[in-house]
């Protein structure tokens, strides 16, 4: 079904992306553990459903691991060929607690196994190890940025084929001198993309995912700057120029966004898991994630409620 390609070595990488124990897929076992085998077209079928799943934000407090739960459930219930998430799993590690970074990491780990499907997991600003100011941990520290996300998860960038559809899962983020995150794509993986979409014809369905948004209105609503974007988006747009990219995915703003660009591509901003940091809405977006369908060329989507608003708000009540 799947062949992850990493900047690497093209090795696939999926059971450590996942998460998931080989045993609970064992029909997964021969396209991911034959990696002598080249990516090819599986199947003629090209109808198939997944779900986009953002900004998760996973810790132990304010009933966050019941929060995703009721998301898995829900997954579970719709059942979709795969999962993607777009970043910030975990809340988070950018200040360097190790022990309390790893347990995040543990937790969101321990909590996807509840999947039924396949999860391919997106690096987030909160899933940077270390790179605060106060932390206590510097440059030096192998799980510093994107080194504990990478012992976790594999490769913070990758790519995979389903059902005639290229997937790509970038990494949006690097740091600043003064320690702060900001949207990037690095010339390392700019160049890897190049070379990914050699082995991609141009008639392809391209879907790309990404934790800081390569289109966002955000700005232009607020009035406000920082990190909402990635500066060197149209880097990647010129690559995918002679590519059918058909739609990006996106996270970090916990709000629901979509637009189509000349009829060419879509892009859509996915709410959140976790809303305002599981206090409530965010943006007034209630929290949900993004069913996808896929039909052929075309694709239809609709945001999913799991719950959580009402789950909370008895709680409160409950609370009162
Ligand atoms: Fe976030």
């Amino acid at each position: 079904m799947t062949n992850i390609k990493n900047k690497n070595s093209g090795r696939r990488a999926f059971i450590t992306r996942s998460g998931l124990a080989l045993a609970s897929f064992p029909f997964l076992s021969k396209s991911c553990q034959n990696s002598s085998k080249e990516p090819k077209e599986e199947s003629s079928e090209t109808s198939f459903e997944f779900a986009f799943l953002t900004d998760i934000h996973i810790k132990p407090e304010m009933n966050a691991p019941k929060g995703f739960q009721m998301a898995i459930n829900k997954v579970n219930e719709l059942n979709p060929d795969f999962v993607l998430t777009g970043g910030d799993l975990v809340y988070d590690v950018m200040r360097g607690d190790h022990k309390k970074s790893e347990s995040l990491f543990d937790l969101y780990k321990q909590l996807i196994q509840g999947f039924k499907m396949p999860v391919y997991n997106c690096i987030g600003n909160h899933d940077l190890f270390g790179i605060y100011e106060e932390s206590p941990e510097d440059e030096n520290h192998p799980d510093y940025k994107y080194g504990m996300w990478e012992r976790h998860f594999g490769d913070s960038y990758y790519s995979f084929d389903h059902k005639g559809w290229h997937f790509v899962t970038l990494n949006s983020l690097d740091v600043t001198h003064d320690k702060k995150y900001k949207g990037f794509f690095n010339q390392d993986q700019l160049e890897w993309l190049k070379e990914d979409l050699k082995k991609v014809n141009n008639s392809t369905p391209i879907v790309i995912t990404t934790h800081i948004p390569m289109i966002c209105t955000y700005s232009q609503l607020n009035g406000e700057g920082g990190s909402r974007t990635v500066a060197n988006a149209f880097e990647v747009f010129i690559i995918l120029e002679a590519y059918n990219l058909k739609l990006v995915l996106q996270g970090h703003i916990h709000w629901k966004e979509y637009g189509d660009v000349n009829d060419r591509f879509q892009f859509l901003t996915g709410g959140s898991i976790a809303g305002n940091g599981w206090k409530g809405r965010r943006h007034n977006t209630k929290e949900g994630f993004v069913k996808i369908k896929v039909e052929s060329e075309d694709f239809s989507w609709e945001y999913v409620d799991h719950g959580w608003e009402d789950e909370r708000l008895k709680a409160e009540n409950r609370a009162i």
